[in-house]
């Protein structure tokens, strides 16, 4: 194939014309029958609304199948090794979703932290997190934040201090600019920092590669599913892809703003953290995963 059937529809997102977009959607699907297309179109035409992570069944579901097992194995392999390393008595998971990271590095890792905070603004998952802590990992001590990392790090952390932050996929949430400022008010506080993220393509934002290279990898992601492939499609996926791609509505934020991992490596650095390090950690359809590991100020 020349050109990506879908590309047209992707570029009418970032000019923000849903409409053409879903058209120019519902003519690819008509062409080639590409689910992509169709899971496209039909989510452009009736979008589930709110965020992505208040519907936690898609979510769940997305993370439950696919290439997130194994993706998963490596995060939690990679935060318990941490756990160890830096023997880590407390920690602070910013946008720990349900949990699914953070826990099973708890039962692996040989020392355990005494008090866990987690933090998330999505009251779903982060109740999902407390029951998960309560039944997995009893003996550890876990406050729930129901917040954002940014309104967070806007409230006096006084003498609180970690040994360790957190945060796998969850940064890519923030606004690069907030981001940087959520990193700098924490680097006082926390001794270690690690970040888990994708590796994305270093493309222009509304290229023509980068939406090919979107369409191609998205395609692949749906390809994943097959029972719940339209939960996933709808629920979450799609969200994520139109999220990124749309301009963004004044007062509200990007669902997703990714960045190659030198560009994750700068901005850590940028907000004051040294010896900063990039890993490769597992290969996933959307991207490459790769965990930041660097030294905070406490
Ligand atoms: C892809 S999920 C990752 C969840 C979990 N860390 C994991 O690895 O499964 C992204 C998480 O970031 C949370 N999130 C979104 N915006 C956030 C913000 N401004 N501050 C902190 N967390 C945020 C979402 O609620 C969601 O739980």
């Amino acid at each position: 194939m020349p050109d990506d059937a879908l590309v047209p529809a992707l570029a009418a997102l970032t000019r923000g014309d849903r409409r053409a977009a879903a058209d120019a959607a519902r003519r690819a699907h008509d062409a080639d029958g590409d689910p992509l297309a169709r899971a496209l179109a039909d989510h452009l035409q009736d979008p589930a609304g709110a965020s992505v992570y208040d519907q936690p069944a898609a979510f769940a579901a997305f993370i439950d199948g696919g290439g997130n097992i194994p993706l998963y194995q490596a995060v939690s392999r990679a935060l318990a090794t941490a756990h160890d390393r830096h023997r880590v008595r407390t920690l602070l998971d910013v946008g720990c979703g349900d949990g699914r990271a953070l826990v099973p590095a708890l039962h692996t890792s040989g020392h355990r932290p005494a008090v866990v905070d987690l933090l998330d603004p999505s009251p779903a998952l982060l109740g999902a997190a407390v029951r998960r802590m309560a039944d997995e990992a009893p003996a550890i001590t876990a406050r729930p934040w129901a917040t954002t990392a940014q309104a967070f790090t806007a409230t006096d952390l006084h003498e609180q201090t970690w040994d360790l932050v957190q945060a796998t996929f969850a940064l890519q949430s923030l606004p690069a600019d907030e981001r940087t400022s959520v990193l700098t008010a924490l680097r006082p506080h926390t001794r270690h920092l690690l970040v888990v993220e994708f590796d994305v393509p270093d493309l222009p934002h509304d290229s023509t590669e980068n939406l090919r290279s979107l369409a191609t990898r998205y395609r692949q992601g749906l390809r994943e599913y097959t029972t719940d492939r339209d939960l996933v499609a709808r629920g979450f996926l799609m969200p994520v892809l139109t999220g990124q791609l749309l301009p963004a509505a004044p007062g509200t934020a990007r669902t997703n703003d990714e960045q190659p991992a030198p560009a994750w490596a700068a901005q850590v650095a940028d907000a004051g953290y040294q010896h900063v390090r990039v890993d490769r950690l597992h290969d996933y359809w959307s991207s490459p995963a790769f965990v930041l590991t660097a030294r905070g100020g406490a």
